[in-house]
């Protein structure tokens, strides 16, 4: 073929086909080669190599585009909702007026948790992680449902309906429920009553922080093949049913690199304001790149441009600030003297950090009164629909492989066991 890459090894050639997506991305297609060769590749962090083929999300990172279904991110944050847009990601297309119905019917009757559910909050110690709590109880609706997670593939995709409702509208309240068991407050039913209200007190909010809210969630619907969602994929191509690949989800989502960082740029600007810090002594040491030193909600594997998302949260943040008459947060203040500095500083510039959506993210939820460990249950919520289609996606692949990368060994050659009294 005219397009093959060819690989010259030990004196052969070995051809390689490739392949073209539909957005034009190219790809060298190595599924033969170490058949061929004996050689595999070696891409630590996966940051050359293509897991799969996808029709759910694109993304261009260098010219900052992000797309669901085709459908730019720009265009559904001003006309879609969280709903919807969840719609479209798992089934494809938008729904017309009876699917939007059915789903928010669907959506609306799973919400509540099975009463024997209930008990399992009790057994978590007071100030558990909600994110812990919220993997934990999603696996566990296996038990609870367990014709819907069979791990028949088949019998599991039958049912797949249901299931995703379930996933979808229960880790509402799974979250809210775990928030509100660790600080040992009652239950009641709404979402943001179950978070925020006290015993006799109405969490009463304005129609810019629900929009905000719903624009958080619809930006984080999905994102192609990230970390958390990679990890979804790969649980399910063993043939796992959609609770326990989603709840493995969330333990990938909670680390600081992924989904934590929404909580790790809080802290961040917290420890800066505590140290009487203005950004820029902060600024100077994110330059070494070292954990514990890095510039918290900058930079992305993908987006070597300002992430679209982050564009579309600042400005919907803004408005919600204004409309909780919220003018002098110190930290805001320090999160934009630093996003100002590292937009002209050269270590940011030559190596293509820009804010990334978990920069205001944080601060938004954090105006709102959102409590800092939920912020990445936050995250997750709003990434169930994206986990739920690439679940389906794997799972109805009649050509599905199960996900298992090689690697290069470095450790020990063979040796011989040694007897307990002949160690040193
Ligand atoms: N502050 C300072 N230096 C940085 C940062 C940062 N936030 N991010 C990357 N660098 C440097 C890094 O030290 C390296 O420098 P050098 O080439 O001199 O060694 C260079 O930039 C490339 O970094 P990398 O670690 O090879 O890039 P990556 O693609 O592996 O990592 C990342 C991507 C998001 C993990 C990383 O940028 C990071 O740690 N950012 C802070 C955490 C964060 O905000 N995460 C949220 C990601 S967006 C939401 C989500 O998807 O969850």
């Amino acid at each position: 073929m005219a397009n093959d890459a060819v690989l010259k090894l030990e004196g052969k050639e070995f051809p390689l086909p490739t392949m073209v997506g539909s957005e034009g991305e190219k790809a060298i297609d190595v599924r033969n080669l170490r058949a061929q060769t004996g050689y595999i590749t070696y891409d630590d962090g996966f940051g050359n190599t293509g897991s799969c083929t996808s029709g759910i999300t694109f993304i261009d990172g260098d010219a900052g585009i992000l797309r669901y279904r085709g459908y730019p991110i720009e265009q559904l944050a001003e006309h879609s909702s969280f709903v919807e847009t969840a719609y479209l990601i798992i089934h494809g297309e938008l729904p017309n007026a009876k699917q939007r119905r059915h789903f928010g019917d669907l959506l609306r009757l799973h919400s509540p948790v099975h009463a024997a559910m209930d008990h399992l909050f009790e057994g978590f110690p007071l100030g558990s992680h909600p994110m812990a709590i919220l993997s934990a109880l999603l696996n566990s609706l296996g038990c609870y449902y367990p014709h819907l997670a069979t791990n028949r593939v088949q019998e599991d995709l039958a049912n797949f309906e249901e299931a995703s409702a379930i996933a979808i509208s229960k880790v509402r309240t799974i979250a809210a429920m775990s928030y509100r068991k660790s600080r040992g407050l009652p239950y009641c039913e709404n979402f943001l009553h179950m978070m925020f209200s006290q015993p006799y007190e109405d969490y009463v909010g304005t129609p810019e922080v629900a929009q905000a809210l719903n624009l958080f969630l619809l930006l984080h619907a999905d994102h192609e093949q990230n970390c958390s969602t990679s990890t979804v994929r790969m649980v399910a191509s063993s043939g796992a049913n959609l609770f326990a690949s989603v709840a493995a989800g969330v333990c990938a989502l909670w680390g600081p690199l992924h989904g934590g960082a929404n909580m790790a740029v809080i802290e961040m600007l917290e420890s800066i304001h505590a140290e009487g810090d203005d950004g820029s002594k902060f600024i100077e040491s994110a330059r070494s790149g070292k954990a514990g030193h890095r510039l918290m909600g900058f930079g992305h594997r993908v987006y070597r441009n300002y992430d679209p998302r982050a564009k579309i949260i600042k400005a919907s943040f803004d408005k919600a600030l204004a409309s909780l008459g919220i003018k002098d947060d110190p930290l805001l203040a320090i999160a934009r003297r630093l996003e100002d500095a590292a937009l002209s500083d050269q270590y940011f510039l030559s190596r293509k950090l820009y804010p990334n959506v978990d920069f205001y993210s944080g601060l938004i939820m954090r105006a709102l009164g959102i409590p800092q460990n939920m912020f990445t249950v936050m995250f997750a919520i709003g990434r169930m629909p994206g986990w739920i289609a690439h679940w389906k996606e794997v799972a109805s692949n009649p050509k599905n492989k199960i996900y298992r990368p090689r690697q290069v060994f470095t450790g020990s050659a063979k040796r011989d066991y040694v007897l307990m009294e002949k160690r040193a």
